[in-house]
C-alpha cells in the first residue's frame, strides 16, 4: 500500500525549512501531500491562491509531492486522502509544546492518526515566518530563509502594504 504523508501548514510564506522537510519526507514516504490550511482564523499575508501557486512552482519537478489545500478539521481531510500519517517539522522547544498539544488533540479526534515529527536541520532552525516578514519589510535580505520567488513576492506585497499604511505627517 502507498504510504502517504500529509504535511499541512499555513505556508505563509513557504520557507527553506518547509522545503527541506518535504524533500526529506519524500525519502521516507511514497508521497508527501503538502496542504495549505484555508480559512484559518489568523490573517495571512498571501492569499490561498498565491500560496498554492508558490508551492506548485517550487515542487514542480518533485514527482512524489502533491500540492493541495483543505478547509475545516485536519483529521477529516486526512481521512479523505486515505492516510493516517501527519508529518510536522520541529525547530525549537516552544514548537514542541505547540506541536505536542496539536498531536494530542488530533489523536483524540482520530485515534488512528499518527503524527511523525522531523527535526529541523541546523541551517533552518532559526527560520520563522514572522522573522522573515520583519526582515523583508525593513529592507533586509531573507535569501537564506526563503526561495527567491517567495522573497520577490513578499517584498512587493509588504512594501506595498507599508506604503498604503503610511500616513502623511
Ligand atoms: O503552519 P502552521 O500554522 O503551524 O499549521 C497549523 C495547522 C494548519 C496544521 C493547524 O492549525 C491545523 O491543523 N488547522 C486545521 C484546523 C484543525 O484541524 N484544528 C485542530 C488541530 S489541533
Amino acid at each position: 500500500m502507498k504510504r502517504i504523508a500529509l504535511y499541512p501548514g499555513s505556508f505563509d510564506p513557504l520557507t527553506r525549512g518547509h522545503i527541506n522537510i518535504v524533500e526529506r519526507g519524500t525519502r521516507i514516504f511514497d508521497e508527501v501531500v503538502v496542504s495549505v490550511a484555508h480559512n484559518l482564523s489568523k490573517k495571512t499575508t498571501f492569499t490561498l491562491e498565491e500560496r498554492l501557486e508558490i508551492l506548485k512552482e517550487t515542487f514542480r519537478d518533485h514527482s512524489k509531492v502533491r500540492v493541495d489545500y483543505f478547509d475545516g478539521l485536519l483529521v477529516n481531510y486526512a481521512r479523505t486522502l486515505g492516510t493516517n500519517i501527519l508529518l510536522r517539522g520541529l525547530r525549537t522547544v516552544s514548537d514542541f509544546e505547540y506541536e505536542l498539544r496539536m498531536a494530542l488533540a488530533n489523536k483524540s479526534l482520530s485515534p488512528e492518526l499518527e503524527t511523525v515529527f522531523m527535526v529541523t536541520e541546523s541551517d533552518y532552525g532559526h527560520i520563522s515566518s514572522s522573522l522573515i516578514k520583519e526582515i523583508v519589510s525593513l529592507g533586509g535580505s531573507a535569501a537564506d530563509m526563503v526561495p527567491k520567488l517567495v522573497e520577490e513576492k513578499l517584498r512587493g506585497k509588504l512594501l506595498r502594504n507599508l506604503r498604503e499604511a503610511k500616513q502623511p505627517l
